[in-house]
């Protein structure tokens, strides 16, 4: 299986598609209060991505999905769809999923926000997600098996008695928003792909506080967990670079140098 290997004309144009993804998380951030519904939120992502950022929101029509970006609350794995009766509440724990089109390149990143304030285990939930998608970029250097970094996230994520997904993976990205390789969160075949310098692509896991099981729903797009636990899910698009990695969709919150070295 050949891998695509960016030119730095491509990583160029995919660097601004990650940096306005991560934009827009940091632009949403005051929106996420109690009362609010998600519409309205998916509204003013809309109108910032068209409006300020000149680009085109990647998800909406992607296979017929109806909105500009996801909103997945609580026990929403992933793929929550905004609605005007879906309001949030204090406590809640919600992911933003966005993806980016410019200059006919992608980018894309999610992330958690808890309203207000939320229970331990949420917060728990929260963090050792998002330690699982760090320690992945931590190991990430041209060379390495592929397969190390789903079995980096799973090791961590089951030391600590949560459980992740497995029906969704990260993907490379560049002129197509999902392309090769798929980039298992857990102990999976990677058909012998090594890392090499200038591939680009996400790491997504999704982590529940119960079972790994999901369940879809009526709507053919949300995604529960099947007991109905928590889920989180931290997503970025990186760049393996000579020694490391560069985090493509590092956000103005984030307490991480943008270079992971090895
Ligand atoms: N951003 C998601 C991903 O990581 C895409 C969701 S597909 C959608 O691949 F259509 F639901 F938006
Ligand atoms: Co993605």
């Amino acid at each position: 299986m050949t891998i695509p290997i960016k030119t730095n004309q491509e990583i160029e144009k995919i660097r601004l598609s990650c940096q306005l993804a991560a934009n827009v998380l940091d632009m949403i951030e005051e929106y996420i209060i109690p009362n609010m519904n998600t519409e309205k939120i998916n509204q003013i992502c809309h109108d910032y991505i068209k409006n300020v950022q000149k680009a085109i929101p990647a998800c909406l029509g992607y296979r017929g999905y109806p909105k500009s970006i996801c909103i997945s609350i609580n026990d929403v794995v992933c793929h929550g769809i905004p609605n005007t009766k879906k309001i949030l509440k204090i406590g809640d724990i919600v992911n933003i999923d966005i993806a980016i089109l410019k200059n006919q390149y992608y980018g894309d990143a999610s992330r958690m926000y808890i309203v207000q304030k939320t229970s331990i285990l949420g917060k728990r939930l929260c963090q050792i997600t998002l330690n699982s998608l760090y320690l992945s970029l931590s190991i990430i250097k041209p060379g390495i098996p592929l397969k190390k970094i789903g079995t980096t996230i799973q090791k961590y994520v089951e030391k600590h008695d949560f459980s992740v997904v497995q029906e969704y993976c990260g993907h490379g990205i560049g002129k197509n928003f999902h392309e090769e390789p798929q980039i298992l969160h857990y102990e999976g075949d990677d058909q012998g792909i090594v890392l090499k310098k200038n591939m680009i692509f996400t790491i997504e896991p999704m982590v529940n506080t119960g079972s790994r099981e999901i369940k879809l729903m009526k709507d053919q797009w949300t995604v529960k967990t099947k007991d109905r636990s928590l889920s989180a899910q931290y997503e970025h698009t990186i760049l393996v670079t000579e020694n490391g990695c560069e985090v493509l969709t590092k956000q103005y919150q984030e307490n991480i140098s943008k270079f992971f070295i090895n």
